[in-house]
């Protein structure tokens, strides 16, 4: 019978190294034998939330996180010890992950979750649903730099709305590295709207940003404290696929 697709199957992160999985929504629950009791706290959390798709969604991107994190652990999912940090960001506790410098970061849209784990720096990953063009209108007024504002308006109309896209999913994915969050000044985080592998500063922080189509049209960014980019894999019917970026 066709199971889930363990992720102690997928390669392991040296130092050094970071691995991101992505799956879609759809693709995740078609896959018998997916999921897990998560732990009370974490369960209790996630069962506040009001719309039962919402819920869905964090419990899959939940369990997928603890997956990655307890086939690097060599732990049970559910026991792979997660704390937060006062900015909400979580981060793991414990002398396993303190001995592998293991971080790790998590994402999830009504599409679809991503989930980064790095080894030896930070990493912070973000995927988003598509919107259309007034909706990025919008937010690029609010949210982009004057000069990054001025050359997303200069790309053709009919790539404009992909291009906010690419820029906002890479505005968040450093801002979840850093574990600013939305508090940090999304409009401070300067991209070009290329989608193109760069590196950004942010503070003392060096960050490798890589973004990739393998979720098209979701967007995915992820923003990584290393000079490699991460090896991504994505969920397909047939187990995980390795995506380029
Ligand atoms: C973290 C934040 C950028 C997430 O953005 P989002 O697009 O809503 O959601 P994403 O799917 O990308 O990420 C959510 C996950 O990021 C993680 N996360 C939460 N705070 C984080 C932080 N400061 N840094 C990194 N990751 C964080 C969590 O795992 C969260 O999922 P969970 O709640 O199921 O545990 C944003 O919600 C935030 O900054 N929240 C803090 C509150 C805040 O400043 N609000 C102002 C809104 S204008």
């Amino acid at each position: 019978m066709k199971t889930f697709p363990d992720p102690a199957g997928l390669p392991h992160p040296g130092p050094g190294d970071s691995l991101v999985v992505l799956a879609r929504v759809a693709e995740l629950a078609a896959w018998p034998g997916f999921g897990f009791a998560l732990p009370e706290a974490e369960e209790a959390r996630i069962s506040r939330l009001l719309k039962a798709e919402d819920r869905a969604v964090r419990r899959a991107a939940w369990q997928l996180a603890r997956l990655l994190l307890g086939a690097a652990l060599g732990c049970a999912p559910a026991a792979v010890p997660v704390t937060r940090a006062l900015n909400g960001r979580p981060q793991l506790d414990g002398a396993g992950a303190a001995q592998l410098d293991l971080d790790f970061n998590l994402a999830h849209c009504s599409g679809a979750v991503a989930v980064g784990v790095a080894r030896g720096g930070r990493i912070g990953v973000d995927v988003e649903d598509p919107r259309p063009l007034d909706v990025w209108t919008d937010i690029a007024r609010d949210m982009f730099d004057p000069a990054d504002h001025a050359s997303w308006r200069a790309v053709p109309k009919e790539a404009r709305a992909a291009a906010a896209l690419a820029v906002w999913c890479g505005k968040e994915a450093v801002l979840k590295a850093t574990g600013e969050g939305l508090a940090g000044d999304p409009r401070t985080v300067k991209l070009a709207p290329s989608g193109a592998p760069s590196a950004v500063q942010r503070g003392e922080r060096r960050l490798l940003l890589a973004a990739g189509p393998a979720l098209a049209p979701t967007g995915f960014a992820c923003a990584v404290e290393s000079d490699r980019p991460p090896a991504v894999f994505v969920l397909t019917p047939d187990g995980w696929r390795t995506a380029g970026l």
